[in-house]
């Protein structure tokens, strides 16, 4: 169906390095990707085979690939064609392409078919959706969802106060934006022209979308993840 003209194009918005394939094939180098991280992550979760996972902005694929290890069934979605490319190309080298299928589609865009999902997970992705229009996606993901359904964000989340803001940003950016992977300049585009919002307001949106908190963690100022169960 065609979407009206106010529509948010999610297509249009994406930054260009997730889809230069030389800056995908140092991704995970640059971020700290481990797949152990990944792993513990899927063992936390209690994610188990035969369950389905429905992953959006999957990147590079590490976590689509740590959760099809157990068994899972999982949807890769992401609108970088790079990334899904690179993803692909992984699962296969790790023999997991039967369990593993991988979609171009946005928050916004993609469309579940079959039967519910067990778990929808996404990592350092949902930045990129104006807040409005994460209440959006997030509905769209309690549609998805089997009852008890669990959902997992982790995200750059703002917690400190916004009198507070020169100190945080600039107390974040030391840490992490002067190293030889990310510069000033890459945190500085994320405050000043992506979608990182305060954690009051995830949390309210998500509770708004008929999720409960089941636990958040702010590991920093800067950074938090919640896992949420669908309560309908
Ligand atoms: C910073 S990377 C994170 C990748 C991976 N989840 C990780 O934890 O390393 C963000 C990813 O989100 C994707 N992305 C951006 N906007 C998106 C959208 N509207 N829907 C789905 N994926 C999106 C990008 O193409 C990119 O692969």
């Amino acid at each position: 169906m065609t979407k009206p003209d106010w529509w948010y194009d999610e297509f249009r918005h994406f930054a260009v390095d997730f889809d230069d394939p030389q800056q995908v094939a140092a991704y995970d180098a640059r971020q700290g990707t481990k797949l152990a991280g990944e792993r513990e992550l899927v063992r936390r979760l209690g994610i188990t085979a035969g369950q389905q996972v429905v992953e959006f902005g999957t990147g590079t694929g590490a976590f689509a690939q740590a959760a099809a290890e157990v068994g899972a069934s999982v949807i890769a979605v992401d609108i970088s064609p790079a990334m899904l490319a690179y993803a692909e190309k992984r699962a296969a080298e790790a023999g997991l392409s039967e369990r593993t299928s991988f979609v171009r589609e946005g928050f916004l865009s993609y469309k579940h078919n079959g039967a519910p999902a067990d778990f929808i997970v996404t990592k350092y992705a949902f930045h990129h959706l104006p807040d409005f229009w994460k209440g959006i996606a997030l509905n769209q993901f309690a549609a998805m969802l089997k009852p008890n359904g669990k959902f997992y964000l982790e995200d750059v989340v703002f917690s400190f106060s916004p009198d507070a803001v020169e100190s945080s940003i600039e107390a974040w950016i030391d840490r992490v934006g002067s190293g030889q992977s990310f510069s000033r300049a890459d945190f500085a585009g994320h405050v000043r022209d992506e979608y990182s919002t305060y954690g009051w307001i995830l949390e309210g949106l998500i509770e708004r979308a008929g999720f409960g908190v089941v636990e958040r963690d702010y590991t920093a100022p800067t950074y938090a993840n919640y896992l949420c169960m669908k309560k309908r």
